[in-house]
């Protein structure tokens, strides 16, 4: 069954007293859709925000992990790492790690394999740059970047991933996708799900949209049909305008 569902990235932003001041801020306020709701702090306040909302039904995520079970990786965390502080859900392929980072949808490939393995769930990320855009060639970028991370699993895997389209150049841009353009896009990628492997994986996809949702437009993208809700960034950062657009729906 698809689920509505608004996730919080809050990328390289607050400390940990800024931290906890949002998160009692996002405890008050008053959720009147009923969509799943997860927030991606940065792994310094992962613990103690995991704590705070452990009777909350907003879900704490992370924004990334390794491949590896561990190792030689300075810098990085595993998927037992987090699943040992009660985080089961994480973001891949977010466009700026794959921009600053270097992530390569074969690497992605292999860290979603890890999430499987690790019986994570994960927030799969993909979008197209503005010069795809401009050359009308975004269905070809996202089905390429879809296929290449996902489609080498079999259809069970697919309760365990929601995707996430994320066009680079609505990213922070305040330059949003419009609704239209949103529902083309996510039409595009149920079909393409649909073609490999058929009706069930295509029709329980959870499909958000990411890329300058804010609340005075999240009800428009989200009354799309193939719209399942968002991915959101900067308006994640303020508790009101966050949970404006959970209630969106
Ligand atoms: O992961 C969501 C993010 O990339 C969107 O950022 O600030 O455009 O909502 P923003």
């Amino acid at each position: 069954m698809r689920k509505h569902i608004v996730a919080g990235n809050w990328k390289m932003n607050n400390d940990l007293a800024q931290s906890v001041a949002l998160i009692s801020d996002l405890k008050r306020q008053n959720q009147t859709s009923t969509a799943e709701v997860m927030i991606a702090p940065t792994f310094t306040n992962l613990w103690h925000t995991t704590e705070n909302l452990k009777s909350s039904p907003i879900e704490v995520i992370a924004q990334n992990m390794h491949f590896a079970k561990n190792g030689a990786y300075t810098g990085e965390v595993s998927a037992e790492m987090l699943k040992s502080i009660g985080v089961n859900t994480v973001i891949l392929g977010h466009s700026e790690r794959r921009a600053y980072f270097n992530e390569t949808d074969e690497m992605l490939a292999k860290k979603v394999d890890t999430a499987l393995e690790s019986e994570m769930r994960f927030i799969f990320c993909f979008g197209e740059e503005l010069s795809d855009r401009q050359a009308n060639t975004q269905e070809t970028v996202v089905a390429n970047q879809i296929k290449k991370a996902l489609f080498h699993l079999k259809a069970s895997a697919f309760k365990n991933i929601v995707l996430a389209y994320e066009p680079v150049w609505a990213i922070g841009t305040g330059e949003t996708a419009s609704p239209d353009q949103a529902q083309e896009m996510h039409q595009f990628i149920r079909k393409t799900l649909r073609d490999t492997y058929g009706d069930s994986v295509a029709n329980d996809m959870s499909i958000l949209y990411g890329g300058s949702v804010k609340p005075a437009n999240a009800k428009e993208i989200f009354s799309k049909p193939d719209v399942d809700g968002g991915l959101i960034g900067g308006a994640a950062l303020k508790a009101e305008d966050f949970y404006a657009i959970v209630n969106a729906f």
